[in-house]
């Protein structure tokens, strides 16, 4: 039995097999191959053609459908799980589909249907079947899909639409642009995927041409990897960055895919400011001429009235091909009820925590968050070598997250994560004896002890703490073309507590107020957070021309701020970003170079270096600790030394 719940559920091929059919819409009417069928609709939000193109596309095969006008008049009013819905519901119809408020919700009830059941949105999280009218309509308007330019264009970060589009477009090999409304950027989780998953590089461009179309925003242009492209585009990366920019200069646009601002799934105020539009402009421009405008729709007020006249505004095309797609999607399905569902094709391992607790999404919208009942904690575990993080995504929404306290659950020892397990941990999962844990209570409540390690030193004190800090800021402050234009961005957790350190000695000397942010390394969205001034309707943070002083803890191998300056550069144009670290500890895998440190301490890969802030993690003061945990063996836990209560490098 295959079930469509996210755009991976299909091979290309397969796509290519449903367009095949689609073709042949005609003919599909006329054979009738759902005569008998009946298809139940359940619709939690709001839709008018996804929900209608699949009940024409269901009678028009020859089947009938079943449906609630309303769910709200539906039990699931009385608190019906989506559990006991799919299970029900699959006695009464051949095949479900469903849309959903929560992310992951449609996967969570194809787990207890029995019969097929197809994503018609969940979410922010992924609309499969748009993707698909979407790319039938590219294939439809420009011939074929590999090597297109796709500009991408609206609420990147909520609009699901968008999600299962730019990862359907890097398996056919086009090239996307990105042009998000401020603050409403691709997720992080998305590029990242695109790099990791298809190979993808990405780096920011100048929007000056695209700017004739669309204002404030700034262009992320991702395009399949080279042989000699080497990894992300950052400011250490310059050689390539500008090669990239070159080619980005030169681009043919095939296609804007603009989308509504996504305000249903917004929080109060996030929805204010200005945003893209395409106009009249656009019509106008020479280099647009063969540039087709398309749009899920519904549409506010993003596109121009006059595009309706043009040849290239396809959007209606786009939602009438709903109607033969859906009926290819469904005929496809038919045919393979007795198939066996398909894995997704990840270089990933499933998870799931052999301890009765284990992790838990972090995503508040994800339906393991809000109906536990319907879902097991699921993940796909993965290591990102680029940062030496261990991450784990959530099977049914994808959000993403760093483990920080791993198990062995043979002999209930924990510690802190970090890089220096990787090994290690390999053998504990081929073994089923990894327990992954969300904080140190979780852990010892289900009697776990700390690994042991060796002796600490401690290496900087309370004072020393602060004098550096002090200096560090003077520094900062000494440098600065513009203070009026400092952002000090920490990277969380313990650099953004620094972060807001030197920005409270910025402000004893200047007397002025300091924007402070935080950044996510590994995160589903918001991976740029204000953290003051922190007014809850203050617009999100521009990275625009600002003076961006970076803050982390520990330089190590320099991995970790590589991504941040890759966030950064993805985020905004910044005038310049200068690097802040407490410690560094020299030997670093990639050349990135902090123009401030606290203190240099050249220590070697088995020590591990850990900054402890008071008032944070039940620390009584501030202390930089040196110590070591005996190197693990594959399988084993590691050996005691000494006591100690958390290991954090
Ligand atoms: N494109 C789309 O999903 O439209 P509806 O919300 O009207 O189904």
């Amino acid at each position: 039995m295959r079930s469509l719940i996210s755009i991976a559920d299909l091979t290309n091929d397969e796509i290519e097999e449903i367009f095949s059919l689609a073709d042949s819409a005609q003919e599909l009417r006329a054979d009738r191959p759902a005569n008998g069928q009946i298809m139940a609709t359940l619709f939690y939000e709001p839709s008018t053609r996804t929900r209608l193109s699949f009940e024409s596309a269901m009678q028009r095969l020859g089947g009938t459908v079943i449906s609630c006008s309303d769910m709200k008049s539906s039990s699931a009013a009385k608190g019906e799980s989506l559990a006991d819905t799919a299970k029900v519901v699959s006695a009464y119809a051949d095949v479900l589909v469903v849309r959903h408020n929560w992310d992951g919700a449609v996967q969570a009830m194809a787990e207890h249907a029995d019969v097929p059941v197809i994503n018609a949105g969940d979410g922010g999280h992924e609309h499969p079947t748009q993707t698909l009218c979407d790319l039938y309509t590219l294939r439809q308007e420009k011939g074929q899909l590999k090597g297109l330019t796709v500009v991408v264009c609206g609420d990147l970060k909520n609009g699901r639409t968008i999600h299962s589009l730019v990862f359907a477009l890097a398996r056919f090999g086009a090239n996307v642009v990105t042009l998000a409304a401020n603050g409403m950027d691709l997720p992080q989780y998305v590029i990242e995927r695109l790099e990791r998953e298809f190979d993808y590089a990405s780096a920011p461009m100048a929007a000056d041409d695209l700017n004739a179309v669309v204002t404030e925003t700034d262009a992320l242009y991702l395009t399949p990897k080279q042989p000699h492209q080497l990894a992300l585009f950052t400011q250490v990366d310059q050689v390539i960055q500008a090669r990239l920019s070159t080619m980005a200069a030169g681009l043919r646009y095939d296609a804007f895919y603009m989308t509504r601002k996504q305000k249903e799934r917004m929080k109060e105020g996030a929805a204010k400011g200005s945003y893209p539009t395409i106009g009249p402009a656009f019509l106008r421009e020479q280099r647009f001429r063969d540039t087709v405008v398309m749009h899920p729709l519904p549409r506010v007020d993003e596109l121009s009235p006059e595009l309706d006249k043009d040849r290239r505004g396809v959007y209606f095309k786009q939602a009438a091909f709903g109607v033969p797609v859906r009926m290819a999607l469904l005929k496809f399905l038919f045919d393979r009820r007795a198939a066996k569902g398909v894995k997704r094709t990840r270089n990933t391992r499933a998870y799931e925590s052999p301890e009765a607790h284990g992790p838990q999404c972090r995503n508040v919208n994800c339906v393991s968050t809000n109906e536990p009942a319907s879902t097991r904690r699921r993940f796909e575990l993965f290591f990102v070598d680029e940062i030496g993080a261990l991450i784990l995504a959530c099977a049914y929404c994808d959000y993403r997250f760093k483990v920080q306290f791993i198990g062995h659950v043979p002999t209930k020892r924990y510690a802190a994560y970090d890089h220096s397990f990787v090994e290690t941990l390999q053998g504990w999962l081929k073994t089923n004896q990894l327990a992954i844990f969300d904080s140190i209570k979780e852990a010892e409540e289900l009697g776990y002890e700390p690994f042991k390690s060796g002796l600490q030193r401690i290496l900087m004190d309370q004072a020393a703490i602060e004098n550096a800090l002090a200096e560090m800021s003077r520094e900062i402050l000494r440098d600065c073309r513009d203070a009026d234009r400092l952002l000090i961005l920490g990277v969380r957790r313990v650099g953004s507590q620094l972060a807001q350190r030197i920005a409270a000695e910025i402000e004893a000397q200047r007397k002025r107020k300091v924007e402070i942010g935080e950044i996510e390394i590994y995160g589903s969205g918001d991976e740029l957070r204000r953290m003051a001034p922190a007014e809850p309707d203050a617009a999100p943070l521009s990275l625009k021309d600002r003076e961006v002083i970076l803050v982390d803890d520990v330089i190590h191998t320099g991995r970790t701020v590589k991504s941040a300056l890759s966030i950064i550069f993805r985020s905004g144009r910044p005038r310049s970003v200068r690097l802040a670290v407490l410690v560094d500890r020299g030997h670093r895998e990639v050349p990135v170079k902090p123009n401030y440190v606290g203190k240099n301490i050249p220590s070697s890969e088995k020590e591990r270096v850990r900054v402890r802030l008071r008032g944070f993690e039940q620390a009584a003061q501030d202390q930089v600790v040196i110590y070591t945990i005996i190197a693990p063996v594959a399988g084993a836990p590691l050996p005691d030394v000494r006591e100690e209560n958390t290991t954090v490098s």
